[in-house]
């Protein structure tokens, strides 16, 4: 009982480390809180920060949600545990303790943690968002087909409801996040991705 409830504190803490923000005050490029979308994600960071900063970004947060439930593997394999480390992962990164509870959109997170429970999993999803960029340019677009896909792909590899439950509800969650981009897609004013920047 107490390993369980550590691995889901320490994944809690670990989503908290919101990579947007740190890398902006490494590199001392903008706060993407207070810039462009304002918020704090890869996105954001290639768009007000440059390329530099977008691409540790989008490291740092997959990074995280890989490393919390690569931690969870090491001592257990229980799906009802690693779901809820998953989610309390990608929770962290929506809900960060460390910066006031206002985190970001949760796709480079939940990218990582899908290629800490499955390498073919995770493969899936990232060029499920490569392939639907390249056809759009539009990063938000990508990550709501990726979310939409993920329990799909998660149920076929893996076969596990809990975890497939999991994945799902990250999913609706990540949809939650998008609202602004979802109207600004409908209106046909979301912005696309511009690798050209500083
Ligand atoms: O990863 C977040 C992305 O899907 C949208 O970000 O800054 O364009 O709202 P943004």
């Amino acid at each position: 009982m107490m390993i369980p409830a550590v691995l889901i504190i320490l994944a809690y803490l670990l989503g908290s480390l919101s990579a947007a923000v740190i890398v902006g005050r490494l590199l001392h490029t903008a706060d993407p809180r207070t810039q462009g979308s304002g918020n704090p994600g890869a996105t954001n960071m290639l768009r007000v920060g440059g390329r530099k900063a977008g691409v540790l970004t989008l490291a740092g947060d997959m990074l995280k949600g890989l490393a919390a439930v690569l931690i969870a593997r090491a001592f257990t394999d229980e799906p009802a545990v690693l779901a809820g480390v998953m989610l309390a992962a990608f929770l962290g990164h929506l809900y960060p303790v460390f910066f006031g509870f206002r985190g970001g959109k949760g796709v480079a997170t939940a990218l990582g943690v899908l290629l800490g429970l499955s390498g073919w999993l995770g493969l899936a999803a990232i060029l499920t968002w490569l392939a639907m960029a390249a056809i759009s340019r539009i990063s938000s677009l990508s990550a709501l087909v990726t979310a939409a896909a993920a329990p799909v792909y998660t149920w076929y590899w893996l076969g596990e409801p809990a975890l497939t439950g999991a994945v799902a509800l990250m999913a609706v969650l990540l949809f939650w996040r998008h609202r602004s981009n979802i109207r600004n897609l409908l209106e046909g004013t979301e912005g696309r991705i511009n690798l050209g920047g500083k």
